[in-house]
């Protein structure tokens, strides 16, 4: 099936991802109608050629499916790209999401002994302390950018406090792991690509040296941080090497605070645009439990997943809205 025979809907387009919600809505449910996953030439992207194309698994069942055999539908290449991940990012973004089993249990299970009970619920305390200074905050200054003040500053400092990073370090960590999320947005990213690429490596290089001289701190002295854990973490004698700390390092400041500044971001606009279920939360706060759930679903932070076919080396990219 082309693009073409689907009304010129392109996935892979950024103009897509650009149209209204409804206008996406109804593109995933005529996509859902094809029998076959519908098939897409890939985006050109400044770090690589465009691959061979791919299958779009828009329905839940094929999701669950592919996401059930990791030995035919592999992550190694790059799960959060579609196309390949250039070797020379392995040294920093080779973590855990990009792996396939049995390097990626063995990564789970050091990293999971380091989220200890006891760990979790000190962090539980130290997120709900910082939401209610944020909020005392707001009410002190007044109206502002929420997205800057509250959506991007709660979830970075979480990340960092969680890590042990000190908070003069704030604002480089946002900084870096802006670039390195922002795909080709000019932004942030320069338009000549052996200059893009450098800002890429260089952002993974600054977070990577971050960790490693915290972690050499923790080492000598450990405190009641994640980094001081993940440097201890030994799981019948294998630990993190170096790299594997610092890729993992830079997964978790990465993924911890794109997703949840968005999810917050297009959360409140939800409800603003959605009055009346505004009120139904503010009348009922025991809701916010759901509201949470609806609202990660609702805004769907990451949208597409990607995995790479073992036999036909045809990427197979997933879209879950
Ligand atoms: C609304 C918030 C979030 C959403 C929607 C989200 C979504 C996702 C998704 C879809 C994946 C799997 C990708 C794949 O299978 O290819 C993933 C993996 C991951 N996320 Fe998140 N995430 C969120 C928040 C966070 C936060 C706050 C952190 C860390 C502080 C985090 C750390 C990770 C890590 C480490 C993985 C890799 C897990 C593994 O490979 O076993 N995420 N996330």
């Amino acid at each position: 099936m082309t693009v073409a025979g689907m009304d010129g809907i392109d996935l892979s387009a950024t103009e897509f991802w650009g149209l209204p919600l409804p206008d996406r809505a109804a593109a995933f449910a005529l996509l859902r109608a094809q029998p076959q996953p519908p098939f897409f030439a890939e985006p050109e992207t400044p770090f690589a050629e465009p691959g061979p194309g791919y299958y779009a698994l828009v329905r839940y069942a094929d999701v669950v499916e592919a996401s059930k055999h990791p030995e035919v539908f592999s992550s190694a290449k790059g799960a959060t790209s579609i196309p390949d991940l250039p070797v020379e990012f392995n040294e920093y973004f080779g973590s855990m999401i990009n792996m396939d089993n049995p390097r990626h249990t063995r990564l789970r299970r050091i990293v999971s002994r380091a989220f200890s009970p006891r760990l979790i619920a000190k962090f539980q305390d130290d997120v709900q302390r910082a939401a209610a200074e944020m909020v005392d905050d707001l009410l002190a200054t007044g109206p502002c950018d929420f997205v800057a003040n509250i959506a991007a500053k709660l979830p970075l400092k979480i990340i960092c406090d969680m890590m042990g990073i000190p908070d003069d370090q704030y604002q480089m960590v946002l900084a870096n792991t802006n670039i390195i999320l922002s795909g080709a947005d000019p932004e942030f990213l320069s338009e000549d690509l052996d200059q893009a690429v450098l800002q890429v490596l260089g952002a993974g290089q600054a977070l990577a040296d971050l960790l490693t001289g915290l972690a050499a701190t923790r080492a000598e002295a450990p405190a009641e941080d994640l980094v001081s854990a993940l440097v201890t973490a030994n799981i019948d004698g294998e630990q993190l090497t170096t790299a594997e700390l610092a890729s993992f390092f830079i997964l978790l400041v990465v993924a911890g605070n794109e997703t949840t500044r968005n999810a917050t971001s297009g959360g409140l606009l939800a409800l603003i645009e959605n009055p009346e279920q505004f009120r139904r939360l503010k009348s009922d706060p025991a809701m916010i439990k759901s509201a949470v759930e609806e609202i990660v679903r609702w805004t769907s932070p990451v949208i597409p997943s990607t995995r790479t076919h073992s036999i036909r080396q045809v990427r197979s990219h997933s879209s879950t809205t």
